[in-house]
């Protein structure tokens, strides 16, 4: 993608993908300061359910909690919008969704086996290579979703120095791990048509066991210990399961269930 211009990328892009709405509409930029931004702001006559933006580098990219994210060229930013038909109680599955998605990509790529961690973290060798950023705006009967994924692909780990020492998980790149770099237009494809199949699956079926029992299967969390930060409380517990509405269950020491939703902030021992 970096030698290309911001026109070649989208008519590339446009001719790759096989979905039926995932990509119909896109935007590309050589510089942003975050495609989630720009995604956020588009107005509803441009918000169309798949719409795309993508940018080559962000100079202020946004990571969950409020946290920045480091975004150099040579990553995957992108930002997709969502137009829901189903209750804002099921957004966690979104987030399920983007990341079981990128570790598909990832596999179809490279043939590498990602983990995945709660609720939007995606692992190679226990180390975090994407995150995944959802933002939600209702208003009235309307409805958007944001979904923000920040790839580190084809980046020397030391660029993104700054992130590891600022959080408790490590991360690393794609190209670190592969050894090589990955075409990023194949990536964009692969992603956006597994988003597609599992978003129609859920949307069609209303079922969210396939994902849940996805997600378990290459979920890094169950049997571990965790805490969960609480205002200024700290609970500590093992993590156990998930359940139906995608809250993760965790054990406490008195043997009480603690449920976690997406907006909880958990860190793993
Ligand atoms: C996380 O904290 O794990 C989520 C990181 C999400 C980063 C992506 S990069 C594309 C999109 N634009 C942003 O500014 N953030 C998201």
């Amino acid at each position: 993608m970096n030698v290309l211009n911001e026109s070649i990328i989208k008519a590339r892009l446009s001719k790759l993908l096989k979905t039926r709405k995932m990509g119909k509409s896109i935007y590309v930029f050589n510089e942003l300061d975050s495609t989630q931004d720009y995604a956020n702001s588009l107005p509803k006559n441009e918000s169309f359910h798949g719409t795309i933006v993508i940018a080559r580098k962000q100079n202020i990219g946004k990571g969950r909690m409020g946290r920045n994210w480091i975004s150099p060229e040579g990553g995957l930013w992108m930002s997709i919008i969502l137009i829901p038909d189903f209750s804002v109680d099921n957004i966690i599955f979104t987030q399920f969704i983007g990341a079981l998605a990128v570790a598909d990509a990832i596999f179809e790529n490279t043939k590498i086996c990602c983990k995945l961690m709660w609720p939007n973290d995606v692992l190679i060798n226990e180390k975090k290579v994407c995150g995944i950023l959802i933002d939600v705006h209702v208003e009235n009967e309307t409805k958007k979703i944001v979904m923000g994924i920040g790839l580190n692909a084809n980046i020397a780990s030391s660029l993104i120095n700054d992130y590891l020492t600022s959080h408790d998980l490590k991360a690393t790149t794609l190209k670190e791990e592969y050894g090589n770099e990955v075409d990023l237009l194949f990536l964009v494809k692969s992603i956006l048509e597994r988003i597609e199949y599992y978003y129609d699956n859920f949307i069609s079926c209303g079922n969210t066991s396939e994902i849940i029992d996805r997600w378990k299967e290459k979920s890094d969390m169950l049997g571990k210990k965790a805490t969960v930060h609480d205002g200024n409380q700290m609970i500590v517990g093992h993590i156990f399961d998930i359940d139906q509405t995608g809250a993760l269950l965790m054990k406490l020491s008195d043997t009480s269930i603690k449920k976690i939703t997406y907006y909880d902030n958990v860190t793993l021992h």
